[in-house]
């Protein structure tokens, strides 16, 4: 901060507010003059052209008939619904989801489809004394066996809001339901992740597996499959 904002800073805290400005003193007196002048002008406009006034209640009448007609006959359409044809994000959509049926951890969902996976990892979080024990579940990060929360909450957020904004794109491919399914698969996870039935949350699992900085084996150098860790 310089000198001269430090000394305008001065000055202002100095000024009285109990002491009104003369222009503040102005405004209070020019005020109701305007709104006075305001009121005359539109009472004498309106005595003076009663025709005016009888002809603008008919139009008024007339549009409101007109506006009524038309909302009860022309189609309730207020979202602008893209219409039901199939491009290419009907090819698109069921690939992609797929990646997510290939990254589930824990007890595989019944209909999967990814013919070389098999249950993983089904005692994350059980140890004696865990906090978290229910920690079996939710996506692997990438090609590891590593579950990391924030990608996989950011993953889930992102499914999400694809599906509140494009949702007749699901629909149209038929995957709406599988995309829903893929979004509990994550969210139900992540719940168990700190405790939900606590009103504040201090503590809450951030990461499954090693990574660099942990004095444990670094689980990115494990080439085991997620089948056989247990
Ligand atoms: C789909 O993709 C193909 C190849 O990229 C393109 O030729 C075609 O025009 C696309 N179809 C639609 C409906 O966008
Ligand atoms: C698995 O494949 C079947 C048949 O192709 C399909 O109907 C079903 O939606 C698929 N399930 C998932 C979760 O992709
Ligand atoms: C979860 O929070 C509840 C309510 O505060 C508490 O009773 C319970 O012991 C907590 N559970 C764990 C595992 O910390």
């Amino acid at each position: 901060m310089n000198h001269r904002t430090m000394t305008e800073i001065e000055e202002l805290e100095l000024t009285p507010l109990t002491q009104p400005s003369l222009e503040m003193k102005e405004s209070w007196v020019l005020k109701p003059t305007i709104a006075k002048k305001k009121k005359k002008f539109s009472v004498a406009c309106i005595s003076s052209n009663r025709k005016l006034l009888l002809w603008l209640g008919g139009v008024l009448c007339v549009s409101c008939i007109i506006a009524m007609t038309l909302s009860k006959t022309l189609p309730h359409d207020h979202y602008n619904v893209p219409p039901l044809t199939k491009d290419n994000s009907t090819i698109a959509i069921p690939v992609a989801l797929k990646f997510f049926n290939a990254q589930i951890s824990g007890k595989l969902p019944e209909g999967n489809n990814v013919s070389w996976q098999g249950d993983s990892c089904l005692n994350d979080g059980k140890f004696p004394g865990s906090s978290y024990p229910h920690l079996a579940g939710g996506y692997y990060d990438a090609g590891g066996s590593i579950k990391s929360n924030f990608p996989m909450s950011f993953s889930m957020t992102m499914l999400s809001w694809s599906v509140i904004e494009y949702s007749t794109k699901y629909q149209v491919a038929g995957e709406l339901n599988h995309v829903k399914g893929l979004i509990k698969w994550g969210t139900d996870y992540l719940l168990n992740n700190f405790n939900s039935s606590s009103d504040t949350v201090f503590e809450m699992v951030s990461q499954i597996g090693m990574t660099i900085g942990s004095e444990l084996p670094n689980d990115n150098y494990c080439w085991m499959r997620p089948e056989d860790i247990n």
